[in-house]
């Protein structure tokens, strides 16, 4: 397989319609539907899952742009309208895939086969309330064909509130149905949710067809069969902790050559692989490299734009999965030159130190830079003035929790897990379905140190909030890095190491939760709830 062309401005995904207003708010009706789609000329068309909107065919991959703003409300409804076998194997022996798995009075409201597709769309990274949060067990089954509808046990409303009111960022919505999340999202369910709002207008970016939005993806395919006019991917029939793919594709496109103008263009990066970490830097052939700003983070920006390339203060941008990343270039001084996006980030990802040995998959994406006449930046990104990030403050803090995150020998289910110890480092670690122990009052500051047991780096995500990084390295102390100086939702903690992280739990109380964001490791029990609570412990 060799790059394959791709207009910039074909790439960036299309934005959703609203199908119509309830409450007076915009309100979008987004089915998942089976789909086919293209990934590369010489790749057959690919069966996939997808999101469709109103004006859409059938299911798309990635799904179309949520547009939404800073404080105005949008409804959203998403249906299940998939068929009712997946089109994976799915592993009875994962967390949630069998009636036994969830509470008994509920399960015993059914008999017959427990439903295989499940699905539960969360918008990552927003502050929603808890009943509108896609929750793993707030799925529904398939309403194909008039099919009856079996609703999870935490299912609360079909009808989501989102109200958007934090700052602006770059999200993105995907599956969160439990035990099957792994396989919805490798399936193709997965879009961006930008966020916009007047304190980043004013900033100058390059907008319109200079800004895009990149899904950065590794996928595996198996080749047409007879009976099978197309493609499909490869995912392991029984359950592994560890998945990834060789081919990379990026907002649906394998092997893509962009082709872009001499001019300055803004990314919103995100690593929506199911495992895989990717560390981006760009490489011309021994000639000189444009510089990435990094201007912002998973939650907004950054509080000093971070440059990354040779000679800088980073030389790549280490994304894990779920990790968002803002950043400017300029390739107006590329013109007629093409540049290589490079990964240097090994899978399974352990540390930074232990990365540069080389990847299973060094080559990401090309950028081809036209021959047009150059254009001068629109923005300078080091003198750029950012808006300052929501600070977390230390002195308020009421609360230190120790996390533990861990991967016992022998786990009852017999295959490989990966648990979240909320007890106390001595104590033993929780499963999925034992009682909720963290609990922080509603507007209250927690310092959660996350201690990382395990001999791999864990993407940690926390619903509902922002939270900032307090410090890193083998006891926490070692500042955070340049480029998590800033509102995250995901945080990388390292083989053997502690990162002490800050919220204030506000906005809302009620049952949300956190987990790892390997997404393998997500399913099978590195997950937990936790729940704001207004009364006093
Ligand atoms: Cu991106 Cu709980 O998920
Ligand atoms: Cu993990």
């Amino acid at each position: 397989l060799g790059w394959q062309d791709v207009d910039i401005e074909d790439a960036i995904p299309g934005v959703m319609s609203p199908t119509g207003t309830r409450d007076g708010a915009p309100y979008y009706r987004v089915e998942m539907r089976p789909g086919t789609h293209s990934h590369h000329p010489d790749i057959p068309d690919t069966k996939v899952w997808g999101y469709k909107g109103p004006n859409d065919a059938e299911g798309q991959y990635p799904g179309k742009t949520i547009e939404a703003a800073v404080n105005r409300r949008l409804k959203v409804e998403f249906v299940n309208e998939l068929p009712d076998q997946h089109i994976f194997d799915v592993d009875t022996r994962v967390h949630g895939t069998t009636w036994e798995d969830y509470d008994e009075e509920w399960a015993s409201q059914y008999d017959g086969a427990f439903p295989e597709v499940r699905t539960s769309t969360h918008a990552h990274g927003l502050h929603v309330e808890s009943a509108s949060d896609g929750l793993p067990e707030q799925w529904s089954s398939s309403s194909a064909n008039g099919a009856d509808v079996i609703t999870g046990p935490q299912f609360e409303k079909a009808v989501y509130d989102y109200t958007n009111r934090q700052s602006p960022a770059t999200l993105w919505y995907h599956d969160h149905a439990l035990g099957t999340t792994r396989l919805n999202v490798y399936a193709g369910l997965a879009g961006f949710y930008l966020l916009r709002g007047p304190e980043e207008e004013r900033l100058g970016l390059p907008s319109g067809d200079r800004e895009v939005p990149m899904l950065f993806q590794d996928r595996a395919f198996n080749g047409p069969d007879e009976d099978e006019p197309t493609g499909s991917y490869k995912y392991p029939e029984e359950f592994e902790a560890e998945v990834s793919g060789d081919v990379s594709v990026v907002n649906g496109l394998a092997w893509p050559r962009f082709q872009v103008e001499p001019r300055q263009y803004r990314f919103r990066l995100l690593n929506g692989s199911n495992g895989r970490f990717f560390g981006l830097a760009f490489d011309n052939e021994g000639g000189t490299v444009p510089t990435m700003y990094q201007i912002g983070t998973d939650l907004g920006f950054l509080r000093d734009a971070v440059a990354v390339g040779p000679d800088q203060s980073k030389e790549s941008l280490l994304l894990a999965p779920a990790e968002r990343a803002d950043v400017v270039v300029d390739f107006s001084e590329h013109a007629g030159e093409t540049l290589t996006v490079t990964n240097d980030a090994g899978f399974p990802f352990e540390s930074p130190s232990e990365s540069t040995d080389g990847s299973d998959l060094p080559e990401l994406a090309q950028f081809e830079v036209g021959t047009g006449t150059p254009q001068d930046p629109v923005v300078d990104p080091t003198s750029l003035r950012l808006p300052e990030p929501e600070q977390f403050s230390e002195q308020a803090t009421v609360t230190t929790r120790q996390m533990g995150l861990v991967s016992p020998e022998n786990d009852p289910s017999g295959i490989d897990t990966h648990l979240l110890n909320e007890g106390g480092l001595d104590t033993e670690p929780e499963h999925w379905g034992d009682d909720v122990v963290t609990e922080p009052q509603l507007g209250t500051t927690e310092i959660w140190e996350l201690h990382n047991q395990t001999p791999d780096a864990h993407p940690i995500h926390l619903h509902l909030v922002d939270f900032q990084v307090v410090g890193r390295g083998p006891d926490g102390t070692d500042a955070p890095d340049p480029t998590e100086r800033g509102n995250k939702d995901t945080v990388k903690v390292y083989a053997g190491e502690t990162v002490r992280i800050i919220s204030r739990f506000g906005n809302f109380a009620g049952r949300y939760v956190w987990h790892c964001h390997i997404l393998e490791h997500e399913d099978q029990e590195m997950m937990r709830p936790y729940e704001v609570v207004t009364r006093s412990p």
